[in-house]
C-alpha cells in the first residue's frame, strides 16, 4: 500500500507523523492495512511503577496506553477479557477511564484490584505490625526447599491471617494490598523475594525442581524478613504516583468490575457498554499456568488444578479458533457502536504462524469491521529488552495487534 493510499486509511491516525511502513495483508479475499513502526519509544514517558507486578506473558503498559489514549475519552469504559495481572485495567484507571477486567484465574483479581486503591504506606506498616509472625502450624505442604524456617513461619502466619480476615468478611483494602504484594514476593531470584534463589517470580519451580536447584548451587534458604520486603515493595510500587493519578485510580475503583469468568460468557457486562477492549488472549500452549502458579494459588487458598482446568490452553489452532470465535461474539455484544477492540496476537512459533490471519475473519464474522493490524517494531535498547522479557521467554518477540471497530 503506497503512502498516499495509507493516508486516507482508517489506521492513519496511528501514524500522524507519517513514520512507519504500510503494507497490505490479504485474508480470504479481503485486504487489510498493516502498519509497522515503533509505537512506544524511549521519548515517551515511562510507565507507572504501579505496574511492576510480574505475570507470565504480560504486556507492557505502553500497549494498552496507545489505544486508550487514541480511542477513548475520559470516563469511558475500557475492558480486558483476559486480564492477567491487570495491565489494561491499571493503565486505563490511571488515565481516568472506567474499567472492567476479567480472567478465569482468580489470581488476576488478587493482583489487579488492590492497585486501584493504593494505600498509605504507614497504614501498611501498622497493619503488618498487627499480623502475627508465627504460630500458624503446617498444612502438610512442604516448603522447606524455598524458605528458611523462620521465613516460612511468618509466611504461614500471614497467609492464615489474610484467609481468616477474608472468610470473616473483615478484609479491607490494606489487607488486599498486602496480599497482592506478598503474592508477588513469594519466589524469585534476588534477595527482594521471600525465597532462596529460584526461577523468576512469575514461574514457581516445583518442589522437586527447587531441590535440584538448591543442590546444584549448594544453597540453603536464608532468612528473609517478610514484613520488611512487603514494605519495601509497597514503596517501590507507589513511587512517583501523582495526586491526579491517585484520584483517577480511586474514581475507577468505585465502579470497577473484576470478573472471574470464562471470557465467552460475561453476563455481568451490559450490552453496548464498552468503548474499548485491549487484550492479549492465551496463546497456543505457550504458558503452563497451573505449574507456574501453584505457589501463588497455595498462598491465596486457591486450588491450582481447578484454576488451571478452565484456562484455555489449546494445542491446535482449530480448537483455539473455536474458543476465540465465541469470545468475539461476546465482545461484539458488550461493545458500544463505534467502539473498538485491540486484540494482541504476539508472534508465535517464531513467526511461522500468523494469528492475525485467523483473528481477522473471527472478528468480522462476529460483526466487527476489521481496521487492520499494527505491528510494534521493538528496538532492543536495554530498557526495551527488560520490557520484552516476558514475551520473549514465551516465544513472542514483537507485538502484533489486530484492530476492530463495531459498526
Ligand atoms: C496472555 S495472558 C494475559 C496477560 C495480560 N495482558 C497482562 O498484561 O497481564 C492470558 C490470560 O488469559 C487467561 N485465560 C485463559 N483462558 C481464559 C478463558 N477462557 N477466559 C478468561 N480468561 C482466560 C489466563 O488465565 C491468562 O491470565
Amino acid at each position: 500500500m503506497g503512502s498516499a493510499a495509507a493516508k486516507g486509511h482508517s489506521l492513519a491516525f496511528f501514524a500522524p507523523d507519517e513514520e512507519g511502513e504500510w503494507s497490505e495483508l490479504r485474508v480470504a479475499g479481503t485486504g487489510y492495512a498493516v502498519l509497522t513502526r515503533e509505537f512506544w519509544t524511549a521519548r515517551q514517558r515511562q510507565a507507572a511503577n504501579l505496574h511492576e507486578v510480574s505475570y507470565r506473558a504480560c504486556y507492557k503498559p505502553q500497549l494498552p496506553r496507545l489505544f486508550i489514549e487514541k480511542l477513548t475519552q475520559a470516563g469511558e469504559l475500557v475492558y480486558d477479557p483476559f486480564a492477567g495481572r491487570g495491565t489494561t485495567a491499571v493503565e486505563a484507571a490511571l488515565l481516568g477511564r472506567r474499567v472492567a477486567s476479567n480472567d478465569i484465574s482468580p489470581l488476576s483479581r488478587v493482583l489487579a484490584a488492590p492497585r486501584l486503591e493504593p494505600p498509605d504506606p504507614e497504614a501498611v506498616a501498622r497493619r503488618l505490625e498487627r499480623i502475627p509472625s508465627g504460630g500458624a502450624g503446617s498444612d502438610g505442604v512442604d516448603l522447606s526447599m524455598f524458605y528458611h524456617p523462620d521465613t516460612e513461619a511468618e509466611l504461614r502466619a500471614l497467609r492464615a491471617w489474610l484467609l481468616e480476615r477474608e472468610a470473616d468478611g473483615l478484609d479491607d483494602g490494606v489487607d488486599r494490598w498486602i496480599r497482592m504484594v506478598a503474592t508477588n514476593r513469594l519466589t524469585g531470584h534476588s534477595p527482594g523475594f521471600f525465597s532462596v534463589y529460584t526461577l523468576p517470580p512469575n514461574q514457581a519451580a516445583s518442589a522437586a525442581k527447587q531441590r535440584v536447584i538448591n543442590q546444584k548451587r549448594g544453597q540453603t534458604p536464608p532468612y528473609r524478613n517478610t514484613r520488611e520486603l512487603i514494605l519495601k515493595k509497597t514503596l517501590q510500587l507507589l513511587k512517583g504516583l501523582t495526586g491526579p493519578e491517585r484520584a483517577n485510580l480511586l474514581d475507577a475503583a468505585g465502579s470497577a468490575r473484576f470478573l472471574t469468568r470464562d471470557a465467552r460468557r460475561t453476563p455481568e457486562l451490559e450490552d453496548g457498554s464498552v468503548a474499548l477492549t485491549v487484550t492479549s488472549p492465551p496463546f497456543l500452549d505457550v504458558v503452563q499456568y497451573a505449574g507456574d502458579n501453584w505457589l501463588r494459588c497455595w498462598f491465596n487458598g486457591l486450588d491450582a488444578l481447578a484454576v488451571a482446568d478452565g484456562i484455555t490452553m489449546s494445542r491446535k489452532l482449530d480448537a483455539w479458533v473455536a474458543v476465540m470465535t465465541e469470545v468475539f461474539r461476546e465482545l461484539h455484544r458488550v461493545t458500544r457502536p463505534g467502539g473498538h477492540v485491540a486484540f494482541e496476537v504476539g508472534e508465535i512459533q517464531r513467526g511461522t504462524l500468523r494469528l492475525e490471519e485467523a483473528v481477522l475473519p473471527m472478528g468480522t464474522a462476529a460483526g466487527f469491521a476489521g481496521l487492520g493490524v499494527l505491528v510494534n517494531r521493538q528496538a532492543f535498547t536495554k530498557t526495551a529488552h527488560i520490557w520484552g522479557v516476558d514475551n520473549n521467554a514465551a516465544g513472542t518477540n514483537s507485538n502484533r495487534i489486530v484492530i476492530f471497530r463495531k459498526r
